[in-house]
């Protein structure tokens, strides 16, 4: 094993209580083991965390909050730290990433280039946001003298509740929106991959973020993540993850009536009509789907193909399919990692069987691999339809169903991929402007890419219907944690 894995593996090992209030808090008896998904070995344990430790968390994110540490210190200066924190994560990406592998999975090469690459992208996007995080002047037409504007003040304490599919960037998206708003947060990460997440926090202690602007506790969801939700401490809780923790949520918070963001589960629609460039959208599709082992909220899990360019384009999807790798994500070319768990791994074998009971013909995949680690061959069904338990649910893994289209009207065709309870997002694959324009149009989820695929921080995400509510990334993102507040004075 090469000297990066050593290193991550060291930090991991030295990793055993809560950050709060700029320091490490050593957590009680009672841990978590940390499993590699590759290997099936423990390679450490975090702390279990509870009321007790989220009470001490909430309590200094409130204290740095409202002696305004944080939210008045100079814009300029805000940019500043959090551009700091963009370097250091780059001066350790390396590390950081050979950690990312080892806890969730995710091949090296693709944790440096997207995790690691895309969370500093995430952190230096919202650097730009504390100088520009404006509100508007606004014409006043009652009676007198009188100038009216808006501000977008920060919410206040901002509880993270983080998966485990995509640790890393989702956790610094969420950290650095919630700091360039003016917001102090509490990170509750994954207990399936926590350890980016406290890697991260010394990072921000080291960049010289006040005390308490960042804290985290690490534990169950229905420990550290219920108690950080009830807390009434907290102003805004922002949760990535499934569909059915985020309703928990939002039920739990209905009392305080916390500002509550969700991004949830989906079941996204690829679309290829016959005048899409097919060298582009063969593999566009086949990783639109097998991408982090099909662990993605976005993943474009249902497969609209015309049935002109059908046998050529499944020759060509089968053929890419079966070269992608399926290994240890510390092994050089692996394309695909293992799935975060065993019970993960058991759910997605689970869809495939039912799958096949239901009638959909398996032509690639289906099987998992013998052996130590949580792999799951990808796997593509053609004849599925509507009815079945794999084109309706959220599968979160690398399983493609595949359906097609002929002289279907565009109304007919958007009706097809709008028929499910998740909205997150679309693909589209053509040369034709008239078929881009009116599936955009037409289509019913967040986001909507032609012709790729891609993370654009500068562009809203999140979900239609049970996909989620609110947005992140774009000014929507920042704009979520924080409150309008309009100003009337009379002179
Ligand atoms: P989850 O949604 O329960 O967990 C995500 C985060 O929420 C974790 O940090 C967890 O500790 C926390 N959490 C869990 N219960 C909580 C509660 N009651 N209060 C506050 N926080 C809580 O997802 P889980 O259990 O790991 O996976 C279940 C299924 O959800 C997966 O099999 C997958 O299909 C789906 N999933 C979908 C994701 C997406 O982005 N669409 C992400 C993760 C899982
Ligand atoms: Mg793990």
């Amino acid at each position: 094993m090469s000297t990066i894995f050593n290193k991550a593996l060291d930090r991991i090992g030295s990793y055993q209580g809560h950050f709060i209030n700029g320091a490490w808090r050593d957590g009680t008896d009672d841990t978590i083991p940390v499993v590699d998904p590759a290997t099936e070995q423990v390679i450490g344990a975090i702390a279990a965390g509870g009321a007790a430790e989220v009470d001490e968390a909430v309590n200094a994110a409130r204290k740095a909050f409202e002696c305004r540490a944080w939210s008045a210190m100079p814009a300029a200066e805000r940019e500043r730290l959090l551009l700091c924190l963009a370097d250091m994560v780059e001066a350790e990406q390396d590390e950081i990433a050979a950690i990312e592998t080892i806890d969730n999975g995710i091949p090296y090469g693709v944790s440096r280039r997207m995790a690691v690459g895309s969370a500093i992208s995430a952190i230096r996007y919202h650097a730009g946001w504390p100088r520009r995080l404006t509100g508007e002047s606004v014409p006043v037409s009652v009676p007198g003298n009188w100038h009216g504007y808006t501000t977008h003040d920060p919410l206040g304490a901002a509880a993270l509740i983080v998966p485990w599919n995509a640790p890393f960037p989702i956790t610094c998206t969420k950290v650095s929106a919630a700091l360039a708003a003016g917001c102090t947060v509490v990170l509750k990460p994954a207990e399936l991959a926590p350890m980016s997440g406290l890697r991260l926090a010394e990072l921000v202690a080291k960049a010289g973020f006040p005390a308490g602007v960042m804290n985290v506790v690490t534990g169950l969801g229905a420990q550290a993540g219920a108690a950080l939700v009830e807390h009434a401490g907290v102003d805004k809780i922002s949760f990535t993850g499934s569909t059915a923790t985020g309703k928990d949520i939002l039920r739990r918070s209905v009392d305080s009536l916390k500002r509550v963001s969700l991004e949830l589960g989906g079941k996204s629609a690829s679309i290829v009509f016959a005048d899409a460039d097919l060298a582009k959208a063969i593999p566009g599709v086949a990783m639109g789907i097998f991408g982090n082992s099909g662990q993605v909220c976005a993943a474009g899990s249902r497969l609209f193909l015309h049935e002109v360019i059908f046998d050529k384009f499944i020759e060509g999807l089968v053929a890419f399919t079966q070269k992608l790798t399926v290994g240890p994500g510390m092994q050089d070319n692996v394309a695909l990692g293992p799935l975060i768990s065993a019970p993960q791994r058991d759910k997605v074998m689970g869809y495939i069987e039912a799958g096949l009971k239901q009638g959909a013909t398996l032509i690639t995949g289906g099987d998992a691999p013998s052996g130590k680690g949580y792999f799951v061959n990808p796997t593509i069904f053609v004849d599925t339809n509507p009815g079945m338990t794999i084109v309706r649910e959220e599968i979160f893994g690398p399983v493609l169903s595949v359906m097609t289209f002929n002289d279907d009207s565009i109304d007919d065709l958007a009706a097809r991929a709008n028929d499910s309870i998740y909205g997150l997002s679309a693909y589209v694959w053509t040369s034709s402007l008239a078929n881009a324009h009116a599936m955009a149009r037409k289509l019913r989820s967040g986001s909507i890419k032609i012709n790729g695929a891609g993370m654009e921080f500068a562009l809203p995400f999140g979900g239609f219907r049970q996909s989620g509510m609110g947005r992140e990334h774009g000014r929507h993102g920042v704009e979520a944690f924080t409150e309008t507040k309009a100003v009337m004075m009379g002179w």
